[in-house]
């Protein structure tokens, strides 16, 4: 089986040019124009974008959390992220507290084994640090790629580890050449706050924002960094939301440090007036919370001064009866919110066409960065000889509407319900099988793979 893709307008992380690019079996095997080859099939692109599938390095498929499950499994997920253009992503295995690592990531395997759509990958994330813990990073890393290991710094009583088992895990995983991976707020703040709230009858979903100022987010992760420099493990921050946690990065960066900073497409775009639309807003309650437009000027700044390397989606949806466990009380809303399919559209349309940032940063931030930091590359995250042939071909003046009636999302609303966009996914393929041709998904569940990721790099 072989695919030309004829005359597209190319795209990677650096590069601007009209080409064709042939695909024999799951692989690119050349790049030029017109290419003096024959093949089972030809696409012309004339017109779109062709860059390569992007990579969504933060999800929550089926996750067991407040008391539920989040509603897209990993077929539903990583389906609805193919419609959108996303061809991998990673997952997050939560360890329970007291059971081993390797019981938490035999449990996601089994969820997701012949399920998934698209290809993916985990994350582990490190809820109980231990000697037993410590012993089964190395197997994580060598025998299964999983390279980076995630901490909360809050949800105490279930995720949440202290300052004593962060520094006990970074010097682990940095022998072991991994990364750690952080959720950035303080939260015993927090949960002094959200207590205080509650004590005063204040239920709405405005607390759960209030209940989380930018100082919770600034102070860990400045702590994080700090910490991650101390023992010289490679650091990420995910889904960072606010002026006062890029500064902390910068800061990092002033003492010759490096943190990775991840932001998330709604951090970018929504902002905490949501929280006022009484219990409608809980559709938006997630950790932490939308912040200020402030905080969306300084994280689109962050991208183009290279602070922020990486924008994912923190997708963990919930259908609105979860959402109504917390009707009466924002600390039970279950935290999250649907976005996997429309992350890569969603930040062309706002992001390129209206000149926030360029073609090239937008396919380094959604594709690129996440494969070289996750160790993907350049298997995944580029268009070059050898790589697997995760493509997306988009329509960039193609104008159409997001609702939940059209998206493909296991959710029952949409947190973008109406948003008009410019520029839509046309065609995907996936290791060189077309998986999305004009809206209609082409494989079957149990097609996607599991990727071993390599040990990370802390240079991009
Ligand atoms: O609200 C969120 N972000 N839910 C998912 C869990 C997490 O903290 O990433
Ligand atoms: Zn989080
Ligand atoms: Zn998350």
């Amino acid at each position: 089986m072989s695919i030309l893709i004829k005359n597209g307008h190319i795209v990677t992380g650096s590069d601007n040019y009209t080409g064709d690019i042939f695909i024999e079996g799951e692989t690119i095997s050349a790049i030029g124009t017109d290419l003096p080859v024959s093949a089972t099939e030809t696409i012309d692109a004339t017109g779109l974008l062709v860059f390569p599938g992007a990579i969504d390095p933060h999800v929550h498929l089926e996750m067991p959390f407040m008391g539920t499950f989040s509603s897209d499994d990993y077929e539903s997920g990583t389906r609805a992220a193919l419609h959108g253009g996303t061809t991998t992503v990673i997952d997050f295995i939560l360890q329970k507290q007291g059971n081993s690592l390797y019981d938490a990531y035999n449990e996601w395997s089994g969820r997701a084994n012949n399920n998934a759509v698209g290809d993916y990958g985990f994350h582990m994330a490190v809820t109980d640090f231990n000697e037993n813990t410590a012993r089964e990073i190395r197997d994580l890393v060598e025998k299964e790629g999983i390279t980076s290991f995630k901490i909360f710094m809050a949800y105490k009583g279930a995720l949440m580890i202290d300052d004593k088992q962060m520094v006990g895990l970074m010097n682990e995983v940095k022998q072991q050449g991994g990364m750690v991976t952080v959720h950035a707020t303080n939260g015993d703040m927090i949960d002094f706050l959200i207590a205080k709230h509650r004590a005063e009858g204040k239920m709405a979903p405005l607390y759960h924002y209030l209940s989380q100022p930018e100082v919770t987010e600034a102070e860990a992760s400045e702590r994080f960094a700090g910490i991650a420099g101390y023992t010289g493990c490679p650091g990420y921050i995910v889904h960072m939301t606010c002026e006062g946690a890029l500064n902390a990065v910068r800061a990092n960066n002033a003492k010759n440090q490096k943190v990775f900073a991840e932001t998330c497409i709604q951090y970018l775009l929504l902002d905490a007036s949501l929280y006022e639309k009484d219990f409608d807003g809980a559709k938006w309650v997630m950790s932490p919370p939308l912040r200020e437009k402030k905080d969306q000027a300084a994280l689109w700044a962050g991208i183009n001064q290279g602070l922020v390397q990486v924008v994912a989606t923190d997708h963990c949806p919930f259908k609105w009866e979860q959402k109504l466990m917390g009707k009466d009380d924002f600390s039970k809303i279950p935290n999250g919110h649907p976005a996997i399919e429309h992350r890569v559209e969603l930040l062309y349309s706002e992001g390129v066409r209206k000149g926030k940032i360029t073609l090239n940063k937008f396919v380094e931030v959604l594709s690129t960065n996440p494969a070289k930091i996750f160790g993907m590359h350049p298997r995944k995250g580029c268009i070059a000889p050898g790589s697997d042939a995760d493509i997306v071909l988009f329509d960039p003046n193609y104008q159409h509407t997001l609702s939940v009636k059209t998206h493909h999302m296991n959710t029952d609303y949409s947190a973008y319900e109406g948003w008009e966009l410019t520029g839509k996914v046309k065609t995907v393929l996936l290791r060189g099988k077309v998986a999305i041709d004009d809206n209609v998904c082409l494989l079957e569940k149990g097609y996607g793979r599991y990727i071993k990721r390599n040990k990370v790099s802390q240079m991009i």
